[in-house]
C-alpha cells in the first residue's frame, strides 16, 4: 500500500530531504536520516536523508540571489507562477492526498481536503497578486503627495508542524511568493515526504512555466540546523507552526535579533452550548471539532461549557455518536474509516497521561479513555471526560489527542468567562439561536479568541479569512484577509513636486 502511494508521486524509498534549486536534490547521506513511519502500522515508510550545514548553506545562497531577481518580477506574473503550483496540486490531490492520510495518520479525506486548502489558497494569491494595495495620504504641506507602497521582506523561514504537513506551508509560501519572496522550508521531521512530494509537485510546475526557483526546502536530523535557521539573519521572517513551549523558544529568539515572527501555536478550543442550541447543528459541530484528525489540530474542540438544563441529554447524545466513531477506527488511507491513529507513540502516551490526571482531579470517563491495545499504531479511543473544573491543569493544557472536556454553566457571563479562562486564544463557537446571545459573545467583551464562530464549530476554518491566535496562541495571523502584510515590508513615500521646502509641524529653519 505504502509503495503504491509512494510511486503514485515518483518517490522511492531512500529520498533527498534537501532541494537546492537548480532541479538540484542534494546528494547528502553522512548529515543523519529521517524514518518517517505509518502512524497505523508502525512501520518505517521510506528513509529520508538528512541536509548538511553546507547544504543549508547553499539553500540560502541561492535563496538570496533567487531573492535579488524575484523582487523585481511584477505581481501578477508571481501570481502566474503560484497559479501553475495550483494547478498542479489539482492534478496530484489524490496522490498527495493520500500520502498525508498515510504518513500523517489522517483520514483520506482530510488528507485530501488538506491539498484543497493549498489549492484553495493558491486561487486566492493569484487574485491577491494584483491586490497588494498600500493607502495614499493627504500630506499637510502644499505639492506634496504621500502614499505608501509594499515591498517584499526577502527570504521567507517555514517551519511546520506534523499534523498539516502540506496546507500550513502553503498558506504561507503562496502568499509571500506572490509578495516577491523565496521561502526556505523546514518540515516535522514526521512527514518529510509530504514535503518533498509538495516540493517536487510545486517546483516542476514553476520549471515547465519556466519560472526560476523561489521555493527551497531542507531537513533536519536533529535540531541543529533549524536552530541556526531561527537565528539566521539572512532570513527576516519566520513563520513557525507548533507547540507553545517551542513556538515562545522561536519567537524569543528572533525577536533578539530583530526579526519578525508569524507564530501559530498551540489553542484550547471550546464550544457554548446555551439553552436554545440547535441540537441537530451542534452534536455534528462537535464530534468533528473533537474527533475530527484524532484531536490533532491546533483548531480541536477540547472544552465544551452546556447548559444545565440541556447538559445530560448532550453528554448521553454524545456518548452515543462516539459510539458509532469507534466502530470505524482503522486505517487512514481506507475510504470506510472515522478515526485514525494518533500520529505518535509519543502522542498514545500523552493522551493516557492526561486521562490519568483528569481521573485522579476527580473527572468521570464517560466514554474512551483507552489506547487500542488489540492492534498496531497508536489508536486510541474518542474520549469524554465529565466532572472536570475549567481551573484543573489536565483542562488548561492542550493535549493534542481526542479528548473533550465537558462541563456545565449556568449564565452566559459565567460560560464566556470559563472559556476565555485559559492561556490559549485561537478558536471559539457558541451553538444559539438567541441574537443577544451570539452578539454579545462576538463583542469586544466575548470571546477573546482570533476565531469566533457562531452555530459552527470550531475547526475547519475556510482559508479567505486571517488565521490565527491570541495570548499563547502567538498573535500571529496567515492565511486570507489581509495576512499578505506580514511577508512585506512597507515603505511611506513622500514626494515633493513644489519649489519650495516647507517642513512638516511648522517649523521654520533659516539660514
Ligand atoms: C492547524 O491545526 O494547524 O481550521 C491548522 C482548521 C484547518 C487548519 C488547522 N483549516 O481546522
Amino acid at each position: 500500500m505504502s509503495a503504491k502511494i509512494l510511486a503514485a508521486l515518483g518517490l522511492t524509498s531512500n529520498e533527498s530531504g534537501t532541494y537546492l534549486g537548480g532541479g538540484q536534490w542534494a546528494a547528502t547521506s553522512d548529515a543523519g536520516s529521517l524514518k518517517p513511519v505509518n502512524p497505523a502500522t508502525g512501520e518505517v515508510i521510506a528513509t529520508v536523508q538528512a541536509s548538511s550545514p553546507a547544504d543549508y548553506e547553499t539553500i540560502v545562497q541561492r535563496a538570496q540571489e533567487a531573492f535579488a531577481v524575484w523582487r523585481t518580477v511584477p505581481a501578477p506574473r508571481r501570481g502566474e507562477a503560484v497559479r501553475l503550483c495550483g494547478e498542479a496540486l489539482r492534478k496530484h490531490k489524490d496522490a498527495l492526498g493520500s500520502l498525508v492520510a498515510l504518513e500523517m495518520g489522517k483520514i483520506k479525506p482530510e488528507g485530501d481536503g488538506e491539498v484543497q486548502e493549498m489549492i484553495d489558497i493558491a486561487d486566492f494569491a493569484v487574485g491577491q497578486s494584483r491586490m497588494l494595495y498600500g493607502n495614499t495620504m493627504h500630506s499637510e504641506r502644499p505639492g506634496h503627495r504621500m502614499y505608501e507602497q509594499w515591498h517584499p521582506v526577502g527570504l521567507v523561514g517555514i517551519v511546520s508542524a506534523f499534523n498539516f504537513p502540506v496546507a500550513v506551508w502553503a498558506w504561507n509560501a503562496f502568499l509571500a511568493a506572490i509578495c516577491g519572496d523565496i521561502c526556505i522550508w523546514k518540515p516535522s521531521p514526521k512527514t518529510p515526504l509530504s514535503a518533498i512530494a509538495t516540493m517536487k509537485i510545486c517546483n516542476e510546475a514553476l520549471k515547465e512555466g519556466g519560472f526560476p526557483d523561489i521555493f527551497f526546502l531542507f531537513n533536519d536530523a536533529g535540531s541543529d540546523l533549524a536552530q541556526a535557521f531561527v537565528d539566521d539573519k539572512r532570513v527576516p521572517l519566520i513563520s513557525f507552526t507548533g507547540s507553545t513551549k517551542v513556538g515562545r523558544m522561536v519567537g524569543e529568539r528572533v525577536a533578539k535579533r530583530m526579526g519578525r515572527s508569524l507564530l501559530e501555536l498551540g489553542g484550547n478550543n471550546a464550544i457554548i452550548l446555551d439553552k436554545s442550541a440547535d441540537l441537530k447543528l451542534a452534536i455534528p459541530a462537535i464530534v468533528f471539532g473533537a474527533v475530527g484528525t484524532a484531536g490533532q489540530r491546533c483548531t480541536t474542540t477540547r472544552r465544551l461549557f452546556v447548559h444545565s438544563s440541556i447538559h445530560d441529554t448532550v453528554v448521553d447524545t454524545l456518548v452515543k455518536a462516539y459510539g458509532q466513531v469507534e466502530q470505524k477506527i482503522g486505517d487512514p488511507t481506507l475510504p470506510t474509516t472515522l478515526m485514525g491513529p494518533l500520529n505518535s507513540p509519543e502522542g498514545v502516551q500523552a493522551f493516557l497521561a492526561a486521562v490519568e490526571k483528569a481521573k485522579a482531579a476527580g473527572g468521570t470517563v464517560r466514554t474512551g479513555g483507552k489506547a487500542l491495545t488489540d492492534r498496531k499504531g497508536n489508536f486510541v479511543l474518542p474520549t469524554i471526560v465529565t466532572g472536570l473544573d475549567n481551573a484543573d491543569e489536565v483542562v488548561q493544557t492542550e493535549t493534542f489527542a481526542p479528548i473533550l472536556y465537558v462541563m456545565p454553566f449556568d449564565t452566559l457571563d459565567e460560560a464566556i468567562a470559563q472559556q476565555n479562562a485559559v492561556p490559549q486564544g485561537l478558536s471559539s463557537a457558541i451553538f444559539t439561536q438567541d441574537l443577544k446571545a451570539a452578539e454579545q459573545y462576538l463583542s469586544a467583551a466575548g470571546s477573546d479568541c482570533g476565531i469566533a464562530n457562531v452555530n459552527i464549530g470550531t475547526s475547519g476554518a475556510e482559508i479567505g479569512g486571517a488565521f490565527g491566535g491570541e495570548k499563547e496562541t502567538g498573535g500571529g495571523r496567515e492565511s486570507g484577509s489581509d495576512a499578505w502584510k506580514v511577508y512585506m515590508r512597507r515603505q511611506t513615500n513622500t514626494i515633493n513636486y513644489s519649489d519650495a521646502l516647507p517642513l512638516a509641524q511648522g517649523i521654520k529653519f533659516e539660514f
